[in-house]
């Protein structure tokens, strides 16, 4: 039977448009590690946290819009790097907000640091927590921070 309640264990880690391509893309941007190390690092980290992983991309803001929708129901927390729909997608925050569940937005870069219409993101109205700028290792301190919070 498809589980449907919520696992006090599960996080989802969900990527936006374009993350797919995460060491061939603007390397002097985004650097040259993958999606699938970063997800594997951060699989590592959530088993030494007792978690379980959810890890997932899309290139498809009605699929990312599924998702959360799905986390609603089965996840205890999310980490979302929605990518370029942070700063375009109110039907991704309608989303978020819906969730009522702890959510970390991450950003590899800083985008506070580079074009103005990066510096504003609809997620963060409805994130509990903001890691930019960071690299890979902001997924892992979302996690940490998100398992904290789940602990408490
Ligand atoms: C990004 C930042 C966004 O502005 C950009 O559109 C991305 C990646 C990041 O992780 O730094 O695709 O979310």
């Amino acid at each position: 039977m498809a589980r449907t309640t919520k696992d006090a264990r599960q996080i989802y880690v969900l990527n936006g448009p374009n993350l797919n391509l995460l060491g061939e893309r603007e390397p002097q941007v985004y650097g040259r590690i993958t999606l699938a190390e970063i997800g594997a690092a951060v699989l590592r980290r959530a088993k030494e946290l007792g978690f379980l992983i959810e890890f997932r991309q899309t290139n498809s803001e009605a699929e990312l819009i599924g998702w959360l929708q799905e986390a609603r129901k089965k996840a205890a927390g999310v980490i979302l790097n929605a990518a370029g729909l942070s700063h375009t997608s109110v039907a991704l925050l309608d989303a978020a907000r819906a969730l009522e569940k702890p959510l970390m937005e991450v950003h590899l870069s800083n985008p506070y640091a580079r074009e103005e219409y990066r510096r504003h993101s609809f997620i963060s109205e409805a994130a509990n927590g903001i890691i930019c700028g960071l690299g890979p290792d902001g997924y892992l301190y979302a996690l940490d921070a998100l398992a904290r919070r789940l602990k408490d």
